[in-house]
């Protein structure tokens, strides 16, 4: 063995003890999370943090809860943007509201919402389709930072020109502009957006269902975890969706190999999004 791959050897274990410690002290488990990119960002994390081990992290994070903050930006991945991938706006638009329609009243989940740039994205589309009054939104995540975030509807100027092509991009029947105010750099989404939104802490891999969702929105979330942390999660939606709800995935994620897959048809199969079987 060379030098170097003892020392990938040691560093592996340290990193599966530094998750250990997370889960014990904290309850945050990030054991089962796809490990190239854990280890990825563990490392950069350990030199940006300035520590020279692993297992100096770990002794700092089960010593002070700032650290496991600080850890938490970096073993959740946060990008996001709003209408990310028009297409799946526009399916659901086009496709998936017809039925929604059809119900008094409705409940979507926004699982791994981020900072709520989809979950705003959602309120909009259902606002100009006419749903928004009958609804509400589940807006969840693990990141409470991303979470306040989420409630405060604030982004950076910069990022309005993507926001408003995709909007454009996935059928949106208002301006974008009617939404927000500008100020001092930054664009604030109007508050009434989230008056029919509830934020609140929920993990997929150790909380229990949300019941009876008409929708579930999980975009680029699975992609983070092993296969079989992505069957928890998608057993968690067959057990959270009411009967012929809608799951509506990202660009890169698939039922097509999961336990769960003949729970769901494809409804449309492109923009990813799956209909549970009435069962
Ligand atoms: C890349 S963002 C996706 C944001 C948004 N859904 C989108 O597609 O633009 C992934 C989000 O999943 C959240 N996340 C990671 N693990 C989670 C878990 N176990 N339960 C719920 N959310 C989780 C992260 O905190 C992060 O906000």
């Amino acid at each position: 063995m060379t030098q170097d791959s003892a020392l990938e050897k040691i560093e592996d274990i340290e990193i599966r003890l530094l998750l250990e410690a997370i889960y014990y002290q904290y309850h945050y488990d990030f054991r089962n999370y796809a490990m190239a990119s854990i280890k990825r960002r563990l490392k950069r994390a350990r030199e940006q943090l300035g520590f020279a081990t692993i297992s100096a992290m770990q002794e700092g994070v089960l010593h002070d809860p700032t650290v496991l903050s600080q850890l938490l930006g970096y073993l959740t991945v946060q990008v996001s943007d709003m209408f990310r991938d028009p297409r799946y706006f526009r399916a659901l638009r086009e496709r998936v509201l017809p039925h929604l329609r059809t119900y008094p009243s409705l409940k979507i989940w926004i699982a791994g919402c981020s900072s709520g740039e989809e979950v705003y994205s959602l309120a909009i589309l259902f606002r100009e389709e006419g749903l928004e009054s009958r609804t509400i939104f589940y807006a969840t995540d693990i990141n409470h930072d991303a979470l306040q975030a989420a409630e405060s509807g604030i982004y950076d100027l910069d990022r309005i020109q993507q926001f408003t092509e995709n909007h454009r991009a996935a059928g949106g029947k208002s301006s974008l502009s009617d939404y927000y105010r500008t100020a001092y750099g930054k664009a604030s989404f109007d508050k009434t957006l989230r008056q029919h939104v509830v934020f609140s802490d929920h993990s997929l891999v150790t909380d229990a269902v949300f019941g009876e969702m008409n929708l579930i929105s999980c975009r680029n979330v699975l992609i983070y975890f092993d296969r079989p942390l992505q069957d928890r999660a998608v057993g968690l939606f067959v057990d959270s969706l009411a009967r012929r709800g809608f799951l509506g995935l990202g660009a890169k994620e698939s039922l097509r190999f999961s336990a769960h897959a003949d729970g769901f048809k494809d409804f449309a199969r492109e923009e990813r999004i799956y209909q549970r079987l009435d069962r």
